[in-house]
């Protein structure tokens, strides 16, 4: 299926949702040909909203010819609007707009609205214009307030359109909608699963690396554990990992990547145990962007030195994701970008190698799931997201081999405690920092002249914003008091309180 974009997060959104209904889909620019869709052969084509009004000069539009394919098509919010207006029907300007919760009331017999759906119920409305007359052949099958053609349908061209966002879950039965459309109306049919894509990419990884070598840089993040994991199961030993261990992991990460890939999967993995030599290049420097510099340059130099010793291999194994691609214009699957899995520098500029990029359709969300499907425990699968710099961005002045230590117990700590508490998953990053002041307390009768841990938690759907996580009292309590009781050298927990913006996530 294919959602053309109107505007980016709404296609997204709606991607996603086609997905979850078991068809897969892909979003495509708006300036998309009738020729291009017909050779893609898609069961059906949805139209994303979109922020502009239609009336506007320079608005997007589609193809016509596009409605003459025979193509089943289901406009949303914007789309909707641009059916009625290129096929003839009316949209009108300067209206009340609805934003928000909106009565959607029927106003006939209807193909797209489900039986069950009541004669009134709600929808979630985000619009300005609104259509005021349909295009001839269609039926106006359910209007609101300020939307007098909400849903319109046209079952002999099956060309369908709706006002309101079925889409986002204020939407009760936005996603009914969307089934019909997709398994009723375009008759598409409910077959992609997790298991479906791992069987379909493991032949396509087969096909494009035949008898050649490739390999993989770990970092022990979600993306590129999956990556590996499906390409190991398509083509077993003709994969090396290699994972470079900056001696900059959480604790207990860089034995959890060696048990995984290495006993578990079977994989050949190549550990670098680089620490001293990252150390080495951290002595001394306390400047935010110079440590992520060296750690870059760093990291290069090992990858390089230990990939160079295999020669025949002509592939390289990347854990691309669909957003990147999307965000970084190549939505299309025309273009193709390096992703360094480190973000710490990028991998080596001349390296030659063929790209396989197994989850370049997936979202984030699919990738966790087939992860599991794979066989990757939770601890990968669920892992959060960590800066590829490591702990360096969370120690505040001189990176030192003790001072990662120390802070390496004092985040387990962290982790621990909130796993206990069962709020792993509502929580986006928690973490602790290390500051480089010192203050005055008292332990038994001693005074005491320590350091300082602040705990960070967060919630966050996408890293862009965020806000800081309402942990319960008695957790930040185990939290402050285990930690200064079993890291020596802290003598005060604080936590961070400050939101995304103001503030970042991470502190550096
Ligand atoms: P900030 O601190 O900017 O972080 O709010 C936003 C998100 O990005 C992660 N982060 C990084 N991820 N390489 C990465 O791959 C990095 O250098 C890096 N720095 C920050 C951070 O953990 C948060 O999820």
């Amino acid at each position: 299926m294919l959602v053309v974009d109107f505007g980016a997060q709404y296609a997204q959104l709606i991607a996603r949702r086609v997905r979850e209904l078991r068809v897969y889909s892909e979003i495509v620019p708006n300036r998309i040909t009738a020729g291009e869709v017909a050779a893609r052969r898609p069961a059906a084509i949805v139209l994303s909203g979109g922020p502009k009004s239609v009336h506007v000069e320079g608005a997007p539009s589609l193809d016509p010819e596009i409605y003459d394919l025979g193509v089943p098509v289901l406009g949303i919010c914007y789309g909707a609007q641009l059916i009625a207006q290129q096929l003839g029907g009316v949209v009108g300007r300067g209206m009340r707009g609805e934003y928000g919760r909106a009565k959607l009331r029927r106003s006939g017999p209807s193909l797209l609205l489900p039986d069950d759906a009541p004669d009134v119920h709600d929808v979630w409305m985000s619009h300005f214009d609104a259509i005021t007359a349909a295009p001839d052949g269609f039926a106006v099958t359910a209007s609101t307030e300020d939307a007098p053609v909400a849903v319109l349908e046209d079952d002999r061209r099956r060309i369908y359109g709706v006002q309101f966002h079925p889409e986002v879950v204020h939407s009760p039965y936005g996603m009914a909608v969307l089934a019909r459309f997709l398994h009723e109306r375009a008759g598409a049919d409910p077959s992609w699963t997790m298991t479906s894509v791992l069987d379909e990419q493991v032949a396509r990884i087969r096909s494009q690396v035949g008898g050649r070598r490739a390999i993989c840089g770990l970092s022990g993040g979600v993306d590129s554990s999956v990556a590996a994991a499906l390409v190991h199961r398509a083509i077993g030993p003709q994969l090396t990992c290699v994972y470079v261990d900056t001696g900059l992991m959480r604790k207990g990460e860089s034995e959890q990547v060696v048990e995984t890939f290495r006993r578990n999967m079977g994989i050949e993995l190549i550990h670098v145990d680089a620490g001293a030599r990252f150390f080495d290049k951290l002595a001394g420097v306390t400047e935010p962007e110079a440590k992520r510099r060296a750690i870059g340059e760093e990291f290069v130099r090992v990858f390089e030195a230990h990939t160079g010793g295999l020669v025949e291999a002509e592939l390289l194994v990347q854990g691309t994701l669909y957003p990147d691609l999307i965000e970084s214009g190549g939505a299309d699957g025309t273009a193709s970008i390096i992703k360094s899995h480190h973000n710490v520098g990028g991998l080596p500029e001349d390296m030659t190698l063929e790209l396989v990029e197994p989850l370049r359709e997936l979202f984030k969300d699919e990738v966790r799931r087939l992860g599991t499907e794979l066989g990757l425990p939770d601890e990968v699968v669920w892992r959060q997201p960590f800066p590829g710099p490591g702990l360096a961005v969370r120690i505040i002045g001189e990176v030192t081999p003790e001072r990662v230590a120390l802070l390496q117990d004092a985040d387990a700590i962290v982790r621990e405690e909130i796993a206990a508490a069962g709020l792993e998953r509502d929580i986006w990053q928690a973490f602790a920092v290390l500051a480089d002041i010192r203050s005055v307390g008292v332990m038994g009768d001693e005074r005491t002249y320590g350091h300082p841990i602040i705990v960070r938690a967060v919630t966050s759907d996408d890293a862009m914003t965020a806000d800081w996580a309402r942990l319960p009292h008695d957790l930040l309590e185990r939290i402050s008091s285990r930690i200064i009781n079993e890291v020596p050298g802290i003598n005060r927990v604080a936590y961070d309180i400050t939101s995304k913006p103001p503030g970042t996530i991470e502190w550096e």
